[in-house]
């Protein structure tokens, strides 16, 4: 599913040149829930903001489904992550503008679906939110704007999710919640999850762990 190949990221700061991220080689097998943890500043979010096609790397390849991100214009990039790739992040960026149920049906209307509306109305049950559609984002609780981030993540079903601390601004109740919903959906759709966390309780219950440390995948951990 996903195939990194010698990534290296680096940016310039205050004109320095800063290594973020050193030749990590990974590879994702399809179906498989990976977390991916590491002491803060180690990179986790740069790898996978990479992986999801919103950043270039300085050097190395990333392969998603066969197709290399290097080889596609940013439209391309933004195209691919619509049909193939849900995120949700720690800030749960909800359009402010719009209804819970809105932000959910928008991707679907991106994708062209036609039952937008029905497939949004579903979502938002799975999640527990069917008494929340016309509630704006201010209106809903951290843990039910972030119930409504994993709904919107879900839309189309994408082959691959990406999660970046998702329960990171949540109580260990609400917390508890998203992660059970997750999971559920993970296993439910049998896409690929690759999941950034903290919690090392939630990390041990992926079927496998890397450690970041420094930019460099330092530990790897499978389940058997
Ligand atoms: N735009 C940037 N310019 C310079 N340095 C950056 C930039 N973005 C990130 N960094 C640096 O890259 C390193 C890795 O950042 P990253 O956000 O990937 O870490 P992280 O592992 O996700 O940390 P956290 O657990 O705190 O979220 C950090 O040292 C950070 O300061
Ligand atoms: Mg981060």
């Amino acid at each position: 599913m996903i195939d990194i190949q010698n990534l290296s990221m680096s940016l310039s700061s205050a004109g320095r040149p800063v290594t973020i991220l050193k030749e990590i080689y990974l590879h994702v097998p399809q179906k498989e829930l990976l977390a991916i943890v590491g002491p803060s500043g180690s990179g986790k979010s740069t790898l996978l903001g990479l992986m999801a096609g919103l950043d270039r790397p300085t050097a190395g390849s990333i392969v998603i489904d066969g197709i290399d991100l290097s080889t596609l214009s940013e439209d391309a990039l933004a195209t691919l992550r619509r049909e193939k790739i849900g995120m949700v992040f720690q800030s749960f960026h909800l359009i402010p503008t719009m209804t819970a149920l809105e932000n959910v049906q928008i991707p679907l209307e991106l994708q062209g679906k036609t039952n937008a509306a029905q497939e949004a109305k579903r979502l938002m049950t799975a999640v527990g939110l069917e008494a929340r559609f016309d509630h704006y984002p201010v209106q809903l609780s951290g843990g039910e704007q972030q119930r409504v981030a994993v709904a919107r993540a879900y839309a189309g079903s994408p082959a691959l999710l990406l999660a970046d601390e998702p329960t990171g601004n949540l109580d260990s109740k609400n917390g508890t919640r998203v992660i059970d919903l997750l999971l559920d959906l993970h296993r439910d759709l049998g896409n690929t999850f690759v999941l950034v966390t903290h919690d090392m309780a939630l990390a041990e219950r992926a079927d496998r762990i890397i450690t970041l440390r420094d930019g460099e995948i330092v530990e790897e951990h499978t389940h058997t």
